[in-house]
């Protein structure tokens, strides 16, 4: 009989990913990805606090478990990730779920194989005795990240493209954000462990690396070897084979001339880059923490668009902040109307709980939510825009996908990050095109494969 494992991933890329070495971690165990249709025998819930919304989206999922295991007593529920790793957080869903077996912070995934063994040999032991599966679990143990990386095969389900963790945690302390807390401090790859893993990306074919860290140009600082993002961003070009690099995400504070440099002299390094804004006013920037003000900002834009004319900036703002007045909106409206993104990813601030800004007083819901309205209104008009430029042009694309809502078509992106869907098959997906623009709609191109 086949025993098959689900999991359920919420929150950033870096999840995202981590639920490939989860995946990695259940197959050596004998697991299968769960069919359609069919029960798992194992449940992961990978979870995101950086926003309520994130956690109330994964907690109400993790209560439909509950008949699930009415149905199915020995299937084993774990609940892993950024969530229980907060203050108080792993005891709360051990009390409202007490159907959860197994909770583990973003610190000690690789122990997921032997507490679901742990799980299965005390499920006859506990029928004799009536006892509870659940133990507690010390969230506080040291990160095993880099060993998890190093020995852990990966189960990678995003091809053409591989994600690489470069770096873990973060130092920054914004003052709004869990995840300092939740992850930890910053540690580093070595860069033999980076240069390994992509060259190994390469060799099995994948066509894009996408580099990842909550904060990736501080990259090196903890290795003490000289080590930086600008090295590593120059080693991985000189790697052989025709392959795409992305990263994510750079800090406005920590975003190096030498980076830029290496950018834009690589061939292989996209002219993209996510760089979140947060807020146009200085005085919430100062607030949040960020350590950069809008003319720094500015000054980056414009020293990224002279040396790559046609670079994709996109950014994350956030509306609502407690400190955030109608005047400090209007700066920040202001200077998304200045830099231009080809997309923006707007949030409505949400208090977490330990964090400097929770414990500031608070700004009404409607508020924040007509001030979001109005960005992306506003951004809205600038992404398309910034499409319609692309009408007409050829364009290299990266076939990713098959296009979700149209039939005999693919999507893929420009090197800027440009999502296009095309006309093609599922075979295609992998191969780059040069694609020629017909047609934009908002964030969206589409186009059709020119003979080479
Ligand atoms: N490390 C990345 C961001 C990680 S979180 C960086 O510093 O850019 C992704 C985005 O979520 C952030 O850029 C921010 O815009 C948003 N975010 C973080 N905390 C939030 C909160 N408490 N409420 C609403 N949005 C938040
Ligand atoms: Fe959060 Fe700021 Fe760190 Fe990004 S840099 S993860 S927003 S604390
Ligand atoms: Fe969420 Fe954790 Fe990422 S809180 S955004 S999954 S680092």
């Amino acid at each position: 009989m086949r025993l098959y494992y689900k999991i359920n991933t919420y929150g950033c890329q870096m999840n995202v990913h981590e639920s490939e070495k989860i995946a990695g971690l259940l197959e050596g165990m004998g697991y299968s990805p769960c069919p359609e249709g069919e029960h798992a025998d194992v449940i992961v819930f990978n979870t995101c606090c950086i926003r309520d919304t994130a956690e109330r989206r994964a907690l109400g999922n993790i209560g439909v478990t509950k008949a699930e295991k009415k149905r199915n007593p020995n299937v084993v529920i774990a609940v892993v990730g950024c969530m229980p790793q907060q203050d108080g957080a792993g005891e709360a869903i051990r009390q409202k779920y007490p159907y959860v077996d197994i909770v583990l912070g973003t610190r000690n995934i690789s122990r997921l194989p032997d507490e679901i063994r742990r799980v299965l040999s005390s499920a006859q032991r506990r029928k004799s005795e009536g006892g509870k599966r659940y133990r507690g679990i010390d969230l506080q143990l040291p990160p095993d990240y880099l060993s998890t990386d190093e020995s852990t095969p990966t189960v990678r389900t995003s091809y053409p493209n591989a994600w690489v963790n470069i770096i873990y945690g973060c130092n920054n302390f914004c003052t709004y954000c869990v995840v300092p807390y939740v992850r930890g401090r910053e540690l580093s790859r070595s860069m033999t462990n980076v240069l390994d893993e992509v060259k190994r990306c390469v060799d099995d074919g994948y066509k894009e690396v996408t580099l990842l860290g909550q904060n990736v140009n501080s990259y090196g600082n903890d290795l003490s070897d000289g080590t930086n993002f600008a090295k590593l961003l120059h080693e991985i070009d000189k790697l052989d084979g025709k392959f795409r690099v992305r990263f994510m995400t750079s800090h406005p504070k920590d975003l190096t001339e030498a980076v830029m440099d290496e950018m834009a002299s690589s061939s292989k390094i996209c002219s993209n880059l996510h760089l979140p804004i947060q807020s146009g006013s200085d005085k919430v920037l100062k607030d949040m923490n960020r350590r950069y003000d809008r003319d720094r900002y500015l000054c980056l834009i414009e020293a990224l668009r002279s040396r790559m004319p046609d670079i994709g900036i996109t950014t994350d703002i956030m509306v609502g902040f407690p400190t955030e007045t109608e005047e400090d909106f209007l700066d920040t409206m202001d200077i998304v109307r200045r830099v231009r993104f080809s997309n923006a990813f707007t949030f409505i601030y949400s208090p977490r709980k330990g964090t400097p800004a929770a414990k500031m007083e608070q700004i009404p819901y409607a508020i924040k939510q007509e001030r979001i309205s109005r960005l992306i209104k506003q951004q809205n008009a600038i992404t398309k825009q910034l499409s319609d430029l692309y009408t007409g042009g050829v364009f290299e694309v990266l076939c990713e996908d098959v296009a979700p809502k149209f039939d005999n078509m693919v999507c893929g992106r420009t090197d800027s990050g440009r999502l296009v869907t095309f006309e093609g098959e599922p075979s295609d997906i992998g191969k780059f095109f040069n694609v020629r623009i017909t047609a934009s709609k908002s964030a969206s191109l589409f186009g059709h494969k020119e003979e080479k």
